[in-house]
């Protein structure tokens, strides 16, 4: 029993490995994980940037502040967190349902928010991320960025949310589509587009 299960487990393992291999991004597997590697870092560079951003601003001054400090700053930062890690990196954050007109998706970004919506929803389980290459020929890495309990101070039910949070929002973003989210929900993904030249230098070519 125990023998066959091991088996199994090695068996899917071995599939598992097989699909990666032929990936749907259509790339071989040290491309893959060259973008993989590069994407993940630059993703996290921003998340964490911002994070801290945020958690000050709504210390300092309460969700209202931080809002006017989102709408300023957040693109600045991101900005400048693409340009900290050099050429060749390239950062967007994206939501179908944005706030900011500038964070819509283009089609290969739907599709990316797609191919993580199918997954969450065929297997309950969200992907920790994802790498394509669009029609184009650019290379992308995809981090998904769920909802936690404090987003919903700003992105939550317009019911249960502060009513001047409402009104600073109406004022900067009023055709704002980012309220409604429950914790867990998927908010939108963080976009890094990884340039040929980064992924030779990482392959070592
Ligand atoms: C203080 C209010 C506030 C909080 C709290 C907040 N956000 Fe936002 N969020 C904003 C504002 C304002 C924008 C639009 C400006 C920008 O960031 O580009 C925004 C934009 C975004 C975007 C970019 C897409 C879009 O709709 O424009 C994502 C993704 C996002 N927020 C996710 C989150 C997540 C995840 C959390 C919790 C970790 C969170 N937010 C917490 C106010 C907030």
């Amino acid at each position: 029993m125990i023998r066959s299960t091991v088996r199994l487990t090695a068996t899917l393992a071995i599939a598992a490995g097989l699909v990666s291999c032929s990936n749907d991004s259509g790339l071989n597997a040290a491309r893959e994980g060259a973008v993989r590697a590069e994407g993940a870092a630059a993703a996290q560079a921003l998340m964490t940037t911002l994070q801290a951003n945020l958690v000050a601003s709504m210390e300092e001054g309460g969700p209202v502040q931080a809002i006017e400090f989102c709408a300023s700053r957040a693109l600045v930062l991101t900005d400048s967190v693409s340009e900290s890690l050099g050429d060749g990196i390239s950062i967007k954050r994206v939501s179908e349902r944005h706030r900011n007109p500038e964070n819509a998706p283009d089609a290969s970004e739907i599709e990316a928010i797609r191919h993580f919506n199918a997954a969450l929803a065929d297997d309950g389980v969200l992907p920790g991320d994802w790498v394509q290459e669009t029609a184009a020929g650019e290379l992308r890495y995809y981090r998904p960025l769920t909802i936690a309990p404090p987003c919903l101070n700003c992105h939550g039910n317009p019911e249960s949310m502060d009513p001047r949070v409402l009104e600073a929002l109406d004022v900067i973003y009023p055709d704002d589509q980012a309220t409604g989210y429950e914790a867990g929900d998927l908010r939108g993904l963080i976009r890094v587009s990884v340039s040929e030249e980064r992924v030779s230098q990482a392959i070592g070519g």
